[in-house]
């Protein structure tokens, strides 16, 4: 096995095994400074409430994605079948971990498959970093059929992991040259640090046709790099980042018509993704929760906590007198605290 197959094995168990102890990181999420109102006269029935939603042109039979987690190397296909089964069961669309290491060794491309596998008609996100070329991105996307390619943007745990990348250049020509090349429509995430409004505004100018957050306040990767890396991180450091609602208010204030948001990063109940959809997102995404579920429950416990969480989001809606997640960007939202101070001091309304 060669060196470098090798650290990708370790880094993808380590990424996956910290992920469960470490449990979520110190920042706060700051979806508590946002409250939305109760209404009492809902003028709804339950079995009105629909939870459909479109994201980047594609259509979702309801607003919780699971996102990117893992792949490439044979240890992790097991997790991916069992995410793919959680998603089949519950009619979620699910994102893959960065498919690299498949495009560089192809006896990883079975983590992927695997997953086309299990659920051969689900929705299905590609995954690749900005450096990718258009060449990578279009066999990313062609390895699972997705509808749809997530670019992550990742400086922060780059710097955090020892073997990780100096030089963050050329990205966003990379990103429209990919955005003009493929058949499927572009999202740019983050993974767990957020996104400011002023790079909204250039990924959007690069093409992407949606956006997902993924704040600080879930999944934190600079602890997982720091443990797996058996070094010591400040507090300050660990809680870099913007928290994911706060980003959801700043892409939202940048982004035209036709462009998406998905709000992802500490999403944790329906509550913050109700507090989500006013903020202007079309949908959740959840990583750690779910790995965490279906690697300590299995599929059973995964596909129930979906279940729940889709059940109670009905209820918020109908408490909020909106029919579908879209009518919540109508509903009175109260910002306070560190979250109001922030959006003040950035001129976001
Ligand atoms: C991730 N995430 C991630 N994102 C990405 O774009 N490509 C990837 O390969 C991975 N790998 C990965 C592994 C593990 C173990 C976890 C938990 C997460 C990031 C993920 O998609 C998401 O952006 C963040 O985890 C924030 O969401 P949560 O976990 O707070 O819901």
């Amino acid at each position: 096995m060669s060196a470098d197959i090798a650290l990708r094995r370790s880094r993808k168990l380590d990424h996956i095994e910290y992920a469960l102890t470490l449990d979520d990181g110190p920042a706060d999420s700051r979806f508590t400074d946002f409250q939305l109102l109760h209404n009492c006269l809902p003028e709804l029935a339950l079995n009105d409430i629909r939870l459909e939603t479109a994201v980047a042109g594609i259509s979702l039979p309801h607003p919780l994605i699971i996102n990117a987690i893992t792949g490439g190397t044979d240890d992790v296909a097991d997790v991916n079948a069992k995410l793919a089964e959680v998603a089949r069961l519950t009619g979620s669309a699910m994102a893959v971990g960065s498919q690299f290491a498949a495009l560089r060794d192809p006896a990883a491309v079975a983590s992927y498959s695997i997953i086309r596998d299990v659920n051969p008609s689900g929705i299905l996100f590609a995954n690749l970093g900005a450096h990718a070329s258009v060449e990578q991105a279009k066999a990313a996307v062609d390895m699972i059929d997705a509808a749809a390619l997530q670019i992550h943007l990742n400086p922060a745990q780059e710097l955090m992991m020892p073997e990780g990348d100096r030089s963050f250049t050329g990205y966003l020509a990379k990103i429209q040259d990919i955005v003009h090349s493929l058949d499927v429509p572009v999202i740019a995430k983050e993974t767990g640090c957020g996104i400011a409004g002023e790079q909204a505004t250039s990924l959007v100018q690069s093409g992407v046709r949606a956006i997902d957050v993924s704040g600080a306040g879930g999944t934190n990767f600079p602890a997982i790099e720091a443990a797996r890396g058996r070094h010591e991180v400040s507090a300050e450091a660990l809680s870099w980042g913007i928290p994911a609602a706060i980003s959801a208010a700043e892409v939202a204030a940048s982004l035209p018509d036709g462009v998406d948001m998905i709000v992802s990063g500490g999403v944790r109940s329906p509550l913050d993704a109700v507090k989500s959809f006013a903020l202007g997102g079309r949908a959740v995404a959840v990583a750690g929760p779910v790995l965490r579920l279906v690697q300590t429950g299995g599929v059973g416990a995964a596909v129930s906590w979906v279940e729940s969480f889709l059940a109670e989001l009905r209820c918020y809606l109908l408490l909020t007198g909106s029919s579908c997640p879209a009518d919540l960007l109508a509903k009175p939202l109260v910002v306070s605290g560190f979250s109001r101070d922030w959006l003040n001091a950035r001129g976001i309304d």
